[in-house]
């Protein structure tokens, strides 16, 4: 018997995976949706379309830990900083897709396909933290490459998407766009969810920047994949981007290995990878684009690598394209996929089917 409470279940993340577990590999007897005061009692079952049926949505306080044995957490950090301790406290599973418990030592961070073993046990804490999503698409790619010739130096920039802010940052990009298309002489939108306009434009900087210049969101990159990847001295460096997209992340990545390596070997050993699926020249553009490569469903749990080539000054070094659908591999299937993990070592929920 499991049930699970979705806290944020009217955001993108959480409206993703309220449909999620209605595919889920593992039993999942009752879905709980929570959102704040606004959205009580709405019927997301019928209004997102879902095959399952849900209860009405409730709040936080009149959620009872007692009736859940995990909570998927996608309402920012700052709900998560507030509730998620007490969840655990109450002995409920608390899964948590913000960034407020990702640097602490007893709390995993856990990308199944890279360290799922550290779900082995059920944390103390009671608590996972879901990863960053720009950082889940990029660890996905790069923990093969370090097994085939070790990781020396990675350097990237991200093409980061509107929905990576929210149902807000999905409006305000879609308003601005249709009023710049309406009258492109206007002045630009005053800056909202991302800090600068976003439509027809590019944002060098996601988050505050501290002394040394970094964003917020480059210094999670980093702190995140060194982590997961278990490589605590690796150098790694980041430029993250938003960009008017409105689903999908992608990331040109340069990775120096410490072994020179082929194209083809790079392509194969990727392919080889759980959920990985690489573009090669001559079978379409070659390359995947968020438009074409996170549609279907079957695409949107992929981490999709393009342009797969081996600098000609440098045989260790190769440049990669990487896109993977933010909402799903960057945070609602990464959460789900934690719990069917959990599921499979047998301390949660009492079967031993994996998602
Ligand atoms: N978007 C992404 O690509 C992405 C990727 C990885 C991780 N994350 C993380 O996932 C979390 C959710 O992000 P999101 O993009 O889905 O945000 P979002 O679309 O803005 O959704 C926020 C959710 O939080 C709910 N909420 C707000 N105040 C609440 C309260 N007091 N009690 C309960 N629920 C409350 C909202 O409910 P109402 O509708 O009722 O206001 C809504 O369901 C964040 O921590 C984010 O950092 C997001």
């Amino acid at each position: 018997m499991m049930r699970i409470a979705v806290i944020g279940a009217t955001g993108v993340v959480g409206r993703e995976c309220l449909a999620l577990l209605g595919d889920a590999a593992f039993p999942v007897d009752r879905v709980v949706p929570v959102a704040s005061p606004r959205s009580a009692g709405r019927d997301l079952a019928a209004e997102f379309g879902l095959s399952r049926a849900l209860d009405p949505v409730t709040t936080l306080d009149r959620l009872d830990p007692g009736e859940v044995d995990v909570a998927i957490l996608c309402a920012g950090a700052e709900l998560s900083r507030q509730a998620a301790e007490r969840l655990a406290g109450a002995g409920v599973l608390v899964v948590d897709n913000s960034s407020a418990f990702r640097g602490r030592p007893d709390v995993p961070l856990v990308v199944p396909q890279v360290n799922g073993q550290v779900l082995r046990q059920r944390p103390p804490s009671g608590l996972v933290a879901n990863p960053n999503c720009s950082t889940i698409q990029l660890v996905r790619a790069l923990h093969p490459l370090h097994a085939l010739a070790g990781l020396d130096r990675v350097v990237l920039a991200t093409y980061q998407a509107a929905s990576g802010g929210g149902v807000r940052g999905l409006a305000e990009l879609a308003e601005a766009s249709a009023a710049f298309l309406a009258d492109p002489g206007r002045p630009p939108e005053e800056p909202g969810r991302f800090g600068q306009p976003l439509a027809f434009n590019l944002i060098p900087e996601i988050g505050p920047a501290d002394v040394s210049g970094f964003s917020h969101e480059e210094r999670k990159l980093v702190a995140e994949s060194r982590r997961i990847l278990g490589l605590p001295l690796l150098p790694l460096t980041a430029t993250a981007v938003r960009v008017p997209v409105f689903h999908c992340h992608s990331e040109a990545v340069h990775v120096t290995l410490r072994e020179p390596v082929t194209a083809a070997a790079v392509e194969d050993v990727l392919a080889a990878a759980p959920g990985l699926r690489v573009h090669r020249r001559g079978g379409g553009p070659g390359y995947p684009m968020p438009r074409t490569a996170c549609v279907r469903p079957e695409d949107r749990a992929l981490v999709h690598v393009g342009r797969v080539r081996v600098d000609p000054d440098d045989p260790r070094a190769v440049w990669l394209w990487i896109v993977a659908d933010n909402l799903w591999v960057g945070a609602a299937l990464n959460a789900v996929q934690a719990v069917g993990l959990a599921v499979g070592y047998g301390w949660l929920g009492g079967t031993s089917a994996a998602a």
